[in-house]
């Protein structure tokens, strides 16, 4: 498991459910050449599930800075689970597991319970978890009691050193997937800053200044290349999680460039 900590700098690319093999290996080939030179960011690629064999073998000389990371995953290690995935299959293959994301918690129903157990099945196969909250209706400062109810629940049974291997990321859903079309939009870097800097209080306060300093906390929701430098601004802000911007081989790489670059 990769250590983690807030000296580097993430940008997680979550491709959802899209592309097809031929897109994921230009997609895969694309980002390789582009971020091998770039410096202080570590980028993480979270393709669906199918691609992560072929990319793994594309990815198995580096460059250093450049991880797999799964979008899912299931708590147990086998068993009649049809259709599900678990840590036993992708331990080989990824260094990150995206987990708890509104989408999973909207569509699939996923409890804050479930979260748990997940969280602490990647960390029992040295997976290091992403786990995503985020309040789903905008409100003046974010919903900061909602947010710490999903930590505390999505965190609940770690002790410290376990704390220590994980990312947050804070996903207000109301600025996921928004771009600039629907008169809603991504949440500004000073709200998206103020928010992590809440959640980074509730984290010293609850378990300790040695993790909440440590703790790595992204901003995700309709991040690209014309606002990162907005996030990156935000001292709070370790990184970011990238929906859209990652399916775009220009947009994600500006994103990667600008998250090592500003601070
Ligand atoms: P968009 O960047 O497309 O808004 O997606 C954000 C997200 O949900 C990443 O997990």
């Amino acid at each position: 498991m990769g250590d983690v900590n807030r000296t580097k700098r993430y940008v997680v690319g979550n491709w959802k459910m899209n592309t097809q093999l031929a897109d994921a290996i230009v997609l895969g080939e694309g980002i390789k050449y582009g971020v091998e030179s770039l410096s202080g960011v570590e980028v993480v690629l979270c393709p669906p599930f199918v691609w992560l064999y072929p990319l793994a073998e594309m990815f198995s000389q580096g460059p250093t800075n450049l991880s797999l990371g799964a979008q899912n995953m299931h708590w147990e290690e086998k068993g009649t689970y049809t259709g599900e995935i678990s840590p036993l299959m992708l331990k080989d293959l990824v260094k990150y597991v995206i987990l708890g994301h509104s989408e999973r918690r909207y569509h699939f129903n996923e409890t804050d319970e479930m979260i748990n157990d997940k969280v602490i099945s990647a960390l029992d196969h040295n997976i290091t978890p992403i786990l995503c909250i985020g309040e789903w209706k905008k409100s003046e400062s974010g919903d900061v009691e909602g947010l710490t109810k999903q930590l505390k629940a999505g965190l609940a049974g770690l002790e410290e050193a376990q704390l220590k291997k994980i990312i947050i990321a804070y996903e207000p859903v109301w600025a996921i997937s928004k771009g600039d079309t629907s008169g809603q939009r991504a949440a500004s870097g000073e709200y998206a800053g103020e928010v992590v800097g809440k959640i980074r209080s509730y984290m010293e306060k609850e378990y300790g200044r040695a993790v909440s300093e440590n703790i790595p906390i992204l901003y995700g929701g309709s991040a690209t290349a014309d606002n990162i430098k907005e996030y990156m601004f935000e001292t709070e802000i370790d990184g970011v999680l990238a929906g859209g911007a990652s399916l775009k081989i220009d947009n994600f790489l500006q994103v990667c460039k600008a998250v090592g670059e500003y601070r």
